[in-house]
């Protein structure tokens, strides 16, 4: 089996993303969810892992920006949008796009830790790869003002370092 992994312009490719995140990110489905309305960030970087038989199976968000944490500005990488085509899972597709996206982070000199937000169901999922629960307070950007962000459970990854306790400011829309 062949795989090609893409890290491309968000923006760029968000048309070839665009159905696999409708298909597993249904608006049916979503809009049962605590988050529904909640507005997200786009992503700068999307890893886009193909096959040659079944064309997009995984799709992982990059995201850059500068946070502030306690009040300290600094430069985070994350992921979002992080979604295996249903019939495609299981295989390792999430894990080698989670390592692609990783590593591009690491590959920003300025970029300390990175950080994702999750379900309760997928807290096993990154724990097993070595996400760290985040337990103080994060706070964004919404159209309606700054809010502290309650809908999911943050995670951090180990860059140069990896704060788990404290306030965080994502200083925009968050992903
Ligand atoms: C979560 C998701 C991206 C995983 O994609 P995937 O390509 O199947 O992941 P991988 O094949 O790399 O890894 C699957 C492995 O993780 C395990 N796994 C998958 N979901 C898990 C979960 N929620 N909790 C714990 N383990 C999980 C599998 O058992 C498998 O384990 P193994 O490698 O030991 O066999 C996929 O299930 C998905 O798209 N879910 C819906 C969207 C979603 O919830 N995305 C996460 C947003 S934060």
């Amino acid at each position: 089996m062949s795989i090609e992994i893409d890290i491309l312009n968000g923006d760029a490719s968000w048309p070839m993303a665009e159905p696999l995140l409708q298909a597993v990110w249904a608006p049916q489905f979503v809009a049962g969810k605590p988050w529904a309305h909640v507005k997200w960030a786009n992503a700068d970087l999307r890893v886009l892992v193909e096959t040659p038989e079944d064309g997009l199976v995984c799709h992982v968000g990059i995201y850059f920006r500068t946070i502030t944490w306690n009040g300290q500005k600094v430069h985070i990488g994350g992921i979002g949008g992080v979604s295996t085509r249903e019939d495609q899972r299981g295989r390792g597709y999430a894990t080698v796009a989670i390592d692609a996206a990783v590593h591009t982070m690491r590959a920003n000199e300025a970029v300390r830790f990175a950080l994702l937000v999750c379900e309760p169901h997928n807290f096993a999922f990154y724990e097993a790869r070595s996400w760290l629960p985040f337990k103080g307070e994060v706070y964004c950007e919404q159209p309606e003002g700054r809010i502290r962000f309650t809908y999911m459970a943050p995670y951090v990854f180990h860059i140069v370092r990896a704060p788990t306790l404290g306030t965080i400011d994502l200083c925009g829309l968050p992903w």
